[in-house]
C-alpha cells in the first residue's frame, strides 16, 4: 500500500522532508511539534496535513504508516522509541542520538518491535557521493588507504545561544551536527569498516565568548547572545579503521581562514585512483593511470538541482522501506558507528590520548 506520511518537528528540516515528500508523491497527513505556531505554520504550507496537539494523536492516526523525526537532537532516542512502538516506520535525522548508550536503545526497540528505521545521512544520496561509490566499487580506485573528509565554515554557528549550542540539548557543535555527514559518507566509501581507534580534539573559540566575534551567515537565526553556548567550534580527529584504512576528519563552524583555501568535501586516497570531491557537486575527476601515464577520468553525471537530487533518493529508498522492507538509504548500524566516533572523538579530547572506539 502506498505509505502516508507524519512529521514531528515542523522546523527547518522538517519542512525540507515535507517539501520532498510533496515531490515524490507521499501524502503528508499529520504532523506534531511542541512549538504550536511551527505546528500551525507547517500546516498551512502544506496543505491538508492534520495539526495533531500530541505526539500520541499522531502516532494514533491508523493512515500514518511512517514518520519523520526532525526535532532537536535531544529528544532523538524518545521520540524514534515512541514512533517504533507504535508500528510506524522511522526516518530519523541526523545524528542518531546524543551518544551511543542512546543509540543502543533505539537499536532494541527497533530489534524488539521488529521495526523500520532510516538515518537522515543526505550526503550520500548527492550525485557526486553516488557517482564516486559506483567507481570505488567497480575498483576504479584499487585499495582506499586513507580518507580526508572537511566541512568548514568561517562563520555559521547555526542559532549561536539556541538549541544547537547547547550541549545538553545537540551533544555538541560542528562534529555532531556535520561531523555525522562527512564520517558517515567516509566509511560509507570505503565499505563500512569498524572504527577502533580515534584520536581527536575539539576547540571553543568562537561561541563561549560570544559577543568578541562577528557572527554572520547563520544558518538557524541570529545570534542570542544571552543564550547558551558550551559546546566545540571546531574538531579535528584522526580514525583508524579496522583492515587499516585511516580517515582524517575537520570540522569547523567558525574559524579564521578564508573557506576559499579550505576544500570542503571528501578526498579518497587509492592505490589505482583517487579524487577530490565536494559532496554537492557537479563534477570530479579520478586522477588515475592508463598505459603506463597519469591519466584524468572526468565522469559526467546529471546535475540539475543537487540537493533535491540528495534528498530524492533518500525519499526513494525509505518510500521501498516502508512499503517492501528493502534496505534503507542509511540503517541504524551505520548511525550507531557514527556516533561511536563522536563519542570517542569527544572522549579522546578530554583526555588529551587516542582511545580505543
Ligand atoms: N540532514 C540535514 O542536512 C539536516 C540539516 C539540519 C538539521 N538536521 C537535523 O534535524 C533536526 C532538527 O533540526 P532543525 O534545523 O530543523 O531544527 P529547528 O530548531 O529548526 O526545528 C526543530 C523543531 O522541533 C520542535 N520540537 C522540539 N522538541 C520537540 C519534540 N520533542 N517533539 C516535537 N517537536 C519538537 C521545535 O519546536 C522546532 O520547531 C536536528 O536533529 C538536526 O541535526 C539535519
Amino acid at each position: 500500500m502506498a505509505m502516508t506520511l507524519g512529521i514531528i518537528g515542523a522546523g527547518a528540516i522538517g519542512n525540507v522532508h515535507a517539501d520532498t515528500a510533496t515531490r515524490a508523491g507521499i501524502p503528508i497527513a499529520g504532523c506534531w511539534d511542541v512549538n504550536p505556531s511551527k505546528g500551525e505554520a507547517f500546516g498551512k504550507k502544506h496543505g491538508g496535513a492534520r495539526v495533531c496537539g500530541s505526539i500520541k494523536e499522531l502516532l494514533s492516526m491508523k493512515e500514518v504508516d511512517a514518520v519523520v523525526v526532525a526535532v532537536p537532537n535531544v529528544d532523538h532516542a524518545t521520540v524514534a522509541c515512541e514512533a517504533l512502538e507504535a508500528g510506524k516506520t522511522v526516518f530519523l535525522e541526523k545524528p542518531m542520538a546524543l551518544n551511543v548508550a542512546e543509540c543502543d536503545t533505539i537499536i532494541k526497540t527497533l530489534e524488539r518491535t521488529k521495526g523500520r528505521l532510516q538515518m537522515g545521512f543526505v550526503s550520500r544520496g548527492t550525485p557526486a557521493s553516488r557517482n564516486v561509490k559506483h567507481f570505488i566499487d567497480a575498483g576504479t580506485f584499487g585499495r582506499i588507504y586513507h580518507i580526508k573528509c572537511s566541512l568548514y565554515r568561517r562563520r555559521g554557528v547555526p542559532g549561536l545561544g539556541g538549541w544547537f549550542t547547547t550541549k545538553a540539548m545537540s551533544g555538541g557543535g560542528p562534529l555532531i551536527d556535520l561531523g555525522v555527514h562527512v564520517i558517515d559518507l567516509s566509511l560509507f566509501l570505503a565499505g563500512s569498516p569498524a572504527p577502533e581507534r580515534v584520536s581527536g580534539a575539539t576547540y571553543a573559540n568562537f561561541g563561549r565568548r560570544m559577543e568578541d566575534y562577528v557572527h554572520t551567515n547563520m544558518w538557524a537565526g541570529p545570534p542570542k547572545f544571552d543564550g547558551t553556548c558550551d559546546v566545540e567550534d571546531h574538531a579535528t580527529a584522526l580514525i583508524r579503521c579496522a583492515g587499516g584504512l585511516t580517515i582524517e576528519a575537520n570540522v569547523t563552524w567558525a574559524m579564521n581562514v578564508d573557506e576559499k583555501h579550505m576544500p570542503n568535501g571528501i578526498t579518497v586516497f587509492g592505490d589505482k585512483g583517487g579524487c577530490f570531491f565536494p559532496i554537492f557537486g557537479k563534477q570530479f575527476t579520478i586522477a588515475t593511470e592508463a598505459g603506463g601515464k597519469v591519466a584524468d577520468l572526468t565522469p559526467e553525471f546529471a546535475s540539475g538541482n543537487v540537493e533535491h537530487d540528495a534528498w530524492d533518493e533518500q525519499y526513494r529508498m525509505f518510500k521501498a522501506l516502508a512499503e517492501h522492507g528493502t534496505p534503507a538509504h542509511a540503517d541504524a548500524a551505520a548511525g550507531r558507528r557514527v556516533q561511536s566516533i563522536l563519542d570517542a572523538v569527544y572522549r579522546s579530547s578530554a583526555e588529551g590520548r587516542e582511545v580505543t572506539v
